[in-house]
């Protein structure tokens, strides 16, 4: 049965750092099992007991896993001076100290973005070598051409000399496009289609492995998921 100082669930479970955390227990505003308990050090059985703080209960998760439909206009950051980031947006009842995006989208794409503060999932999504692909619509500023869908399929060498892995391209209109790539470099798509001299218009993630982005879901919105299902789509099926 796990056991944590009551202070450290808090901070663990919360935005609150753990001096916010003491504070709020001394003052008399967190309950164990219904009773107001003073004492920071006040050993929590978390899978048994319950804790509320201002009387509403914190339920006890050893990470937090969600799916976003980013919008436009906001960064993949911790913090940013100038612009808003994914984390600002996020309802409160989701904030957790360690929480991060699993890799990054740049602040003018839009779509699926998985966040967590499980270090070790976020690793093996992003990892090359786990092979998890990533599908993008995009829309361009010219049509592209068997060539192009040939040049992502062996693999593009970047302005820089870069390799890129194979990547597989798929015209979907006149300008638009669908591109799945099975890593992250910094702009990768938009420098990919930069070799071959078209410019990226909007940019959109649609899926990571299995997981599709939930149609119903309202860009700038969030929805939490479970981690069996979300390795199971991610990280578990790319193995296979
Ligand atoms: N590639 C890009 O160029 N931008 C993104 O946001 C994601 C992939």
């Amino acid at each position: 049965m796990p056991k944590l100082r009551l202070d450290r669930f808090l901070s663990n479970q919360t935005p609150l750092s753990r001096t916010d955390a003491i504070r709020e227990i001394k003052r008399g505003n967190v309950t164990v099992d219904g009773v107001i308990q003073k004492q920071p050090s006040f050993c929590l059985e978390t899978e048994k007991q319950t804790v509320m703080l201002s009387g509403v209960e914190i339920a006890y998760k050893e990470h937090i896993y969600l799916i976003m439909n980013k919008p436009k206009g906001v960064v993949c950051a911790a913090r940013d001076k100038l612009s808003k980031t994914v984390l600002d947006i996020i309802p409160e009842k989701y904030r957790r100290k360690d929480l991060s995006t699993v890799g990054r989208l740049d602040k003018d794409t839009t779509g699926l973005l998985i966040l967590t503060d499980d270090g070790d999932f976020a690793h093996k999504c992003i990892s090359p070598k786990k092979m998890v692909p990533k599908k993008y619509i995009v829309t361009l500023d010219n049509s592209i051409t068997d060539d192009d869908i040939a040049a992502f399929s062996d693999g593009i060498t970047l302005a820089d000399g870069t390799r890129c892995m194979p990547a597989t391209l798929k015209r979907l209109n006149d300008r638009q496009a669908e591109v799945t790539i099975f890593e992250g470099k910094y702009h990768q798509i938009k420098r990919m289609f930069g070799v071959r001299n078209l410019g990226v218009n909007a940019l959109s993630r649609v899926s990571i492995g299995l997981l599709n982005l939930p149609e119903k879901l309202p860009l700038g919105e969030v929805i939490e998921v479970n981690f069996d299902e979300l390795a199971e789509k991610t990280i578990n099926f790319s193995q296979n």
